[in-house]
């Protein structure tokens, strides 16, 4: 069914979103044009803490708990009342199911009690199209475009195309980079969340203490892998004495596997664009794209082709709803979305899947 409104003017009224596909609880209310009406991320680390890790079933009650109240608050925000909105749209998936039913039923009852139609929400698509979002990047992001999506849960080099049209060109074969950012840190007795904790103590050390392996670096394609390099590291730390690892210790450890990711990264990054030479930009999104080593490894990348890196700004490189709302929209523009009532949310929904018919 489409929504039979016109969502290229502004006349189709704000669209509310809604991201609860891991430990963020996000909710964002964005009018048809894009701009920003109202916006919250409620990070859930002090829940999933004492654990050191996301506990699935703590995510998914935490989202209960906070959603409803997150939801009131935004709406009152940009004051508005459900029958004043557009649409209605959560993230289905990919990602944990547990939150994945509490963000696409809270937000599907809303969309039926007022009336509204519902977008099922792809969460890749949120991070790939994250830099289109009006004012977001500097020029805006045109297609077609080379995505690096580096989150804690996905590491991918993508060809956007165009919205719905995505062409995964090489993938990790093993861990996500943001998962062997937080693998790491945890070896290094870092709190969670561990990619930015790495980061700061990463900042102090000598990455050339202790050289570690750059896991396909100058092997043909793009593909990814990280695990051989974080058993590295914990062979590394397993060597050092017993007790409380010393700071400098760490910080050498932390600076030598950034280093060693960000020569991956680079290498792989290089291997795309030579993949995809129509590529007018390269993008990074995800959670990993704050990294400011990352960031200006990959700026030099696309620089090395004539080509800019757009990275959005920090807030929206992690998990957030105003992305889900953005990609909602385009998909409403496009006449691409169609009302996702009936879609179960998806803990597996791959990127390239969204040019199939829905
Ligand atoms: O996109 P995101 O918020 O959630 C998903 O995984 O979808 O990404 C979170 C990941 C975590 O693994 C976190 O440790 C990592 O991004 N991260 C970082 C940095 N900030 C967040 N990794 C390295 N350096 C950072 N500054
Ligand atoms: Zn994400």
């Amino acid at each position: 069914m489409q929504t039979g409104l016109d969502w290229n003017g502004e006349s189709a009224g704000p669209l509310l979103a809604i991201e609860t596909s891991c430990d963020e609880t996000a909710v964002a209310i964005l009018s048809p044009s894009g701009a920003i009406l109202a916006e919250q991320v409620l990070s859930q680390f002090g829940e999933h803490a004492p654990f050191g890790g996301v506990v699935p079933e703590i995510a998914a009650r935490a989202h209960l708990v906070h959603l409803p109240g997150m939801v009131q608050a935004m709406m009152e925000e940009a004051g508005l009342a459900a029958q004043g909105l557009g649409a209605v749209a959560a993230t289905s998936g990919p990602g944990l199911i547990g939150g994945l039913l509490v963000g696409a039923g809270f937000g599907k009852g809303i969309a039926l009690a007022a009336g509204k139609p519902f977008v099922a929400v792809n969460h890749l698509e949120g991070h790939a199209l994250t830099a289109r979002l009006p004012g977001l990047v500097p020029g805006g992001a045109a297609f077609p475009y080379l995505l690096l999506l580096l989150s804690g849960g996905h590491c991918q080099c993508v060809a956007v195309e165009g919205v719905g049209r995505y062409r995964r060109l090489g993938g990790t074969i093993d861990d996500a980079v943001g998962e062997a950012f937080d693998k790491v840190a945890k070896l290094l007795g870092l709190p969670i969340p561990g990619g930015p904790a790495l980061e700061r103590l990463a900042a102090q050390g000598d990455a050339r203490r202790f050289p570690l392996p750059r896991p396909l670096l100058g092997r043909p394609g793009c593909d990814f892998s990280f695990s051989g390099l974080k058993t590295a590291v914990a062979q590394l730390v397993a060597a050092l004495p017993p007790g409380a690892i010393e700071t400098r210790t760490a910080a050498d450890i932390a600076a030598g596997f950034q280093a060693a990711v960000v020569d991956v990264l680079a290498d792989r990054a290089a291997h795309a664009l030579g993949a995809m030479p129509e590529a007018s930009l390269m993008v990074v999104a995800g959670g990993v794209a704050a990294n400011g080593a990352i960031r200006a490894a990959l700026a030099a990348v696309a620089e090395a082709r004539g080509l800019v890196l757009a990275a959005p700004p920090l807030r929206y490189c992690g998990d957030n709803a105003v992305m889900i709302g953005w990609a909602a929209l385009e998909r409403l523009r496009a006449g691409l979305a169609t009302s996702g009532l009936d879609r179960r949310p998806q803990p597996r929904w791959p990127l390239a899947a969204l040019a199939e018919p829905a």
